[in-house]
């Protein structure tokens, strides 16, 4: 059962490095210095009408950074437990979620960037789609923790 335990508390912003000149700024993410795990796959949303929401769900292994490449969106997350709602909109912060976290991401301005680095390539079976299968397997975990 170990990575359904975690909880929001593990999940942080963290501030990359920023790079400033007068043509314009640079950001790095690079493996072994930024984020907690290597980076195995890229993927960005774009073109999200604003105002609207997607990705509710959790994954079982996955670890990944999510980091607002261009406007702002917000990002809830739920550990079975607590919640809370942590927003982007800065190309330098990144937010680091670990697995076993439910997370939706909210209220994108238009033409936002969500830019998702992750630990894994793509697996559906890494997913918890369903809110209710991810409630138990937390409330699980958490007997087992304590
Ligand atoms: P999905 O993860 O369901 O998006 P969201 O939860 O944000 O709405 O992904 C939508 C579709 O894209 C789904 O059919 C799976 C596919 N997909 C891939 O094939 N590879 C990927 O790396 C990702 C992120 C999604």
């Amino acid at each position: 059962m170990t990575g359904y335990a975690p909880d929001i508390y593990n999940c942080n912003v963290v501030e990359l490095t920023k790079i400033h000149n007068r043509a314009g700024n640079i950001t790095i993410v690079q493996n072994g210095d930024t984020q907690p795990f290597d980076i195995r796959r890229v993927y960005y949303l774009y073109d999200v009408p604003g105002g609207s929401e997607r990705g509710g769900h959790a994954h079982k292994a996955l670890r990944q950074m999510i980091v607002a490449a261009s406007g702002a969106f917000e990002v809830i997350l739920d550990d079975g437990v607590n919640r809370k709602i942590v927003q982007l909109n800065r190309p330098y912060y990144g937010l680091l979620i670990v697995p076993g976290i439910w997370r939706e991401i909210v209220n994108f301005s238009s033409g936002a960037i969500c830019l998702v680095l992750a630990s894994e390539k793509y697996d559906a079976n890494d997913y918890i789609r369903d809110y209710d299968v991810f409630k138990q397997m937390k409330s699980i975990a958490n007997a087992g923790r304590g």
